[in-house]
């Protein structure tokens, strides 16, 4: 086992669904932090309305991290930081894909380092092979029947097809 760094990472997101590269960076990370939390949205009022409720999303995550022994999935609807602080973790860790992301992940940074600036965000770099991999795009192919394979995990990819295929 490689000696990791110590501290509590909080990786937050709405996770619906979680895919595979989500999944590459929660390993990641548990390989550097001591502890690390996944933090799942759970703001039933939020505008953009999930698929799954935020219990399925968290089983979902728990049944493929079970073999990691330093990750929990939380769901929280309060402040990023605040969850942050809850669960004495000293860093967000965030996964990064292409400029894209640059620039909303710029702004919350702002403005999380304004409310906090104890808490260190953190940003992983997507793995090549999925760096074109994003909920929204895996929802937009189960909705016309794509593919999943490779996506998301194959128990997710049978539960999102039943929920969204036309
Ligand atoms: O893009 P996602 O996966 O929906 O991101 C969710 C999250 C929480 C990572 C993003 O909204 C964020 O960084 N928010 C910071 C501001 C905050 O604390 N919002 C409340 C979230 S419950």
């Amino acid at each position: 086992m490689t000696s990791r760094n110590g501290g509590t990472a909080v990786l937050p997101g709405s996770y619906d669904p979680v895919t595979l590269g989500h999944l590459d960076i929660i390993g990641r990370a548990s390989e550097v932090f001591e502890k690390v939390i996944v933090g799942v949205v759970d703001l039933p009022i939020r505008k953009a309305k999930t698929v799954f409720g935020a219990e399925e999303r968290v089983r979902f995550i728990e049944s493929e991290i079970a073999e990691l022994g330093n990750v929990q999935v939380i769901p929280f609807g309060n402040l990023l930081v605040d969850f942050a602080r809850e669960n004495g973790a000293k860093a967000i860790v965030k996964g990064l894909r292409a400029i894209s992301d640059f620039e909303y992940e710029f702004e919350m940074n702002q403005l999380n380092r304004k409310m906090a600036p104890d808490i260190e965000s953190m940003y992983l770099m997507a793995a090549p092979e999925f760096s074109f991999l994003s909920s929204s795009g895996v929802k937009e192919l189960a909705t016309f029947g794509g593919d999943l394979t490779g996506l998301v995990p194959p128990a997710v990819a049978s539960r999102l097809q039943e929920a969204l295929k036309r």
